[in-house]
């Protein structure tokens, strides 16, 4: 009896490991909302190229750019419902998961991108883990760049900026920058700015060139003031059970993949905004507003308040971080 029982197991591992084997390649399905001539569509497409080479057959990876698939305020939900198994979301859109990712919206808190590299790799890569309470796991940071100003007026100075209606991403910090500069945020999803602005829903909006350009916000934006005064970057996110799921083979290669591609997008990110600044200089459609040192530090000295409002919520450490990560950068 032992011996037919034993027989009987066999042929049904067996059996088992050959449904394995012949099992469909896992879908990955990769949503964003940005055009793909953009760091982070140049960033899905490179990691789709990688993982369906180097794991062929046994995982697929299906990209959605342009809010195709999902676009914000439903993405994140899509991503813990198992709708969607990657997302790269602007910093701006994590406020309701962890307050502390609020860091990267304070306006002139980093320098410059290598600033935001020194933080990412040192203080701030605990961000990552930091919501894996609501079932959310971060991969990996990539990099777009830092925003400019548009408006349908010159911009010089802070009080330009007054009265005017400004979209920004679902992001308390960037709508009390806003208001620091007595002018009026309205929150509106990244497929809606366009038609915000065409229609005069929105006066102005602040972003980085590449999504200006790939947008086309330069049709419906007369003036662009050059303030490099906050950031977006994103962080790369999986549904933390989906991924802890995968064959230790199969996430062990994808998270090898995840890495190589962050250092491609963040290499690429600087050059790819420049080109697209100089294509919309070069279009003629809008005047680019560049800003002297003292001009600039109107700016900072108007919206730098809005820090201390969020410090309690960020926390002193991560923002001395953040500050010390400028001295690293130089
Ligand atoms: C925005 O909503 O302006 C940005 O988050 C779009 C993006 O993902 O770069």
């Amino acid at each position: 009896m032992l011996t037919f029982t034993r027989v009987l197991l066999c042929a049904v591992l067996l059996a088992m490991a050959g449904l394995v084997q012949a099992a469909d390649p896992i879908t990955i399905k990769f949503a964003h909302v940005v055009a793909d001539n953009t760091p982070k569509g140049q960033g899905a497409l490179l990691f789709k190229k990688l993982a369906e080479e180097r794991l062929a057959g046994k995982v697929r990876v299906e990209v959605y750019p342009n809010s195709s698939l999902f676009g914000d305020g439903k993405e994140m939900e899509a991503l813990l419902l198992g709708d969607v198994q990657m997302l790269a979301p602007s910093l701006a859109k994590f406020e309701q998961y962890n307050k502390k990712i609020q860091i990267y919206d304070l306006p002139f808190l980093f320098d410059n991108l290598e600033a935001v590299d020194h933080f990412q790799a040192g203080k701030g890569k605990e961000l990552l883990l930091a919501m894996q309470d609501k079932n959310i796991l971060g991969l990996a940071y990539w990099h777009n760049g830092l925003k400019q100003l548009s408006a349908n007026k010159k911009m010089v100075e802070p009080k330009d900026a007054r009265g005017l209606k400004f979209r920004v991403q679902a992001s308390s910090v960037l709508e009390e920058q806003f208001k620091a500069l007595r002018a009026n945020p309205r929150k509106m999803s990244f497929a809606e700015v366009y038609q915000g602005l065409q229609t005069g829903v929105v006066n102005g909006t602040e972003n980085t060139w590449s999504n200006y350009e790939s947008q086309k916000v330069n049709e419906v934006q007369p003036f662009f003031t050059e303030s490099n005064h906050g950031l977006i970057d994103y962080m790369v996110i999986t549904n933390a059970s989906f991924w802890k799921g995968l064959t230790p083979e199969v996430r062990d290669e994808l998270e090898k993949i995840v890495a190589e591609v962050t250092l491609e997008v963040n290499r690429q990110a600087e050059a790819l905004n420049q080109s697209a600044r100089q294509k919309i200089i070069d279009s003629r459609t809008s005047q680019v507003v560049t800003l002297t040192r003292e001009q600039r530090e109107k700016w900072r000295e108007t919206m730098k308040p809005v820090w201390k409002t969020f410090e309690s919520e960020i926390g002193t450490d991560l923002i001395n971080a953040a500050q010390a990560s400028n001295q690293q950068a130089q």
